[in-house]
């Protein structure tokens, strides 16, 4: 049978896709990683299927590896007999806790299908939410900064697991970027902080991501030209 990992959004009900949705409500078991995941997918499934897994808060490899060795064996028993689905927030293959379970499952229990629905990444709920368009011509990286961590080079970037946001943001400012925080996308309502100002993002909360710009970057946005037209126009 096939275990499946679903991307659940940034945490709003109705940004889970029609497909997620739907796979989620036909398997007889849904794994959760985390309380905000189990939430969202409470929202589709009765409580009945969320599967019992535990998850140790820790970064220690040994203690990780033998976490999600036990963690798999569970989870490929019951897809012996069952489709079962394994959710987490974004989607499954940015910076997730679903490429521990993927790997895991390869290594030992290679004999189980693997099938990912994407979802709604952090990532572009984040320029969404900051009105950021990639344009064409233009890239995006994806970073980490965890702990002060500020990470330089390309011109924009989302940093993912901002932590401590003063230091990150001195760092980045001192490189020469401007920088604006987001706090629990499309999470609760009134929940939600878009901000430039890091004292207002201080506290640690691990829903937390940063967007960095390098200042005097060039655009060329191919259809700006109609407001310089229509401006002259109506001069
Ligand atoms: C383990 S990563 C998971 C990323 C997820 N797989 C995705 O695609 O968005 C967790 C980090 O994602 C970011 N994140 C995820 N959802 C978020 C949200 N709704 N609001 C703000 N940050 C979020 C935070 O930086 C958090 O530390």
């Amino acid at each position: 049978m096939t275990v499946y990992g679903i991307g659940l959004g940034p945490g709003d009900a109705e940004l889970v896709t029609v497909k997620g949705k739907r796979i989620l409500e036909s398997v007889e078991v849904v794994y959760s990683p985390g309380r905000l995941s189990r939430s969202v997918a409470l929202e589709h499934v009765p409580e009945e299927k969320i599967g019992d897994l535990d998850f140790p808060m820790t970064r220690d490899p040994e203690t990780l590896r033998s976490a999600w060795k036990e963690a798999a064996a569970e989870i490929a028993s019951v897809a012996d007999d069952t489709d079962v689905a394994f959710v987490t927030l974004g989607d499954p293959n940015v910076y997730s806790t679903f490429g521990h379970l993927k790997r895991t499952l390869a290594a030992f229990h290679p004999e189980i299908e693997l099938t990912v629905i994407p979802g709604v990444s952090a990532m572009t709920a984040f320029t969404t939410a900051l009105d950021v368009e990639i344009e064409s011509g233009t890239g995006l990286a994806l970073r980490e900064a965890a702990n002060g961590a500020a990470p330089t080079g390309p011109d924009r970037m989302v940093l993912f697991k901002v932590t401590d946001a003063e230091t990150t943001h001195r760092k980045l400012t001192e490189a020469g970027y401007t920088v604006q925080f987001g706090r629990r996308l499309f999470m609760e309502q009134g929940e939600t902080i878009i901000t430039d100002d890091p004292s207002e993002v201080d506290e640690r909360d691990y829903y937390t991501l940063a967007y960095a710009e390098r200042e005097g970057i060039e655009r060329e946005v191919a259809t700006a030209q109609f407001e310089t037209e229509s401006e002259e126009e109506l001069a």
